[in-house]
């Protein structure tokens, strides 16, 4: 979909549909730009320090999409976790999709397949054997875009999420093998 121009190490100039995106490492300076996508676009949100330990350790597989005007637009993080296998009970090392989002003025134009496409590489350098993920069971636009990205489901569970009331809400547990 649209067009692809390497522009630095880790960076690409997307046109997608008019539009040009570039897909790039998330720095310091663009974690508050990151935060703000989440905020506006998720129910959970994570204390700065927890966007920062990501950065710190994982910073290949944490991107951003930025827009003409520097704009941040979109984003994906991901960790590298020591879970079960979704085949056996074996502990294995995982790549745990822990976020994607994107600013939903900006959706529906591939950037959050393109952020995808771009880090699970990354993630998967870091020796894991299988990525895993979690979406609540009434967002059927991620659920559409993981199962048109390969993932399939592994279960289904209960997750407690605690805001100012606590309401549980299921989840999909997908999981692709690399
Ligand atoms: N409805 C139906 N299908 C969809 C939708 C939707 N709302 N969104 C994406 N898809 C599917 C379509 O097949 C789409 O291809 P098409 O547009 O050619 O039909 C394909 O996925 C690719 O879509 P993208 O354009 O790459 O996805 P987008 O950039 O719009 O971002 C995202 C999708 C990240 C889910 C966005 O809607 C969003 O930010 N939502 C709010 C945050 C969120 O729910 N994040 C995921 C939570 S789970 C987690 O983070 C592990
Ligand atoms: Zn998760």
């Amino acid at each position: 979909m649209g067009t692809e121009k390497e522009t630095g190490s880790n960076s690409y100039e997307n046109n997608i549909k008019g539009s040009s995106y570039i897909i790039k490492e998330c720095t310091l300076e663009s974690l508050e730009g990151v935060i703000e996508v989440n905020e506006k676009e998720l129910p959970e949100d994570y204390p700065y320090f927890f966007y920062k330990s990501i950065l710190d350790n994982f910073p290949e597989s944490f991107l951003t999409a930025v827009n003409n005007d520097n704009k941040i637009v979109g984003y994906v993080m991901w960790r590298v976790e020591r879970i079960p296998s979704m085949n056996n009970l074996k502990i294995i090392n995982k790549g745990h999709l822990v976020s994607i989002a994107v600013l939903n003025e900006y959706r529906r134009k591939g950037i959050a397949s393109k952020l995808l496409e771009k880090s699970m590489p990354k993630i998967l350098e870091k020796k894991i054997n299988e990525y895993v993920l979690e979406v609540r069971v009434s967002n059927y636009g991620a659920i559409d875009l993981y199962k048109g990205l390969g993932y399939k489901i592994d279960s289904i569970k209960k997750k407690y999420y605690r805001s100012f009331y606590i309401f549980i809400q299921a989840c999909l547990v997908f999981g692709y093998c690399s």
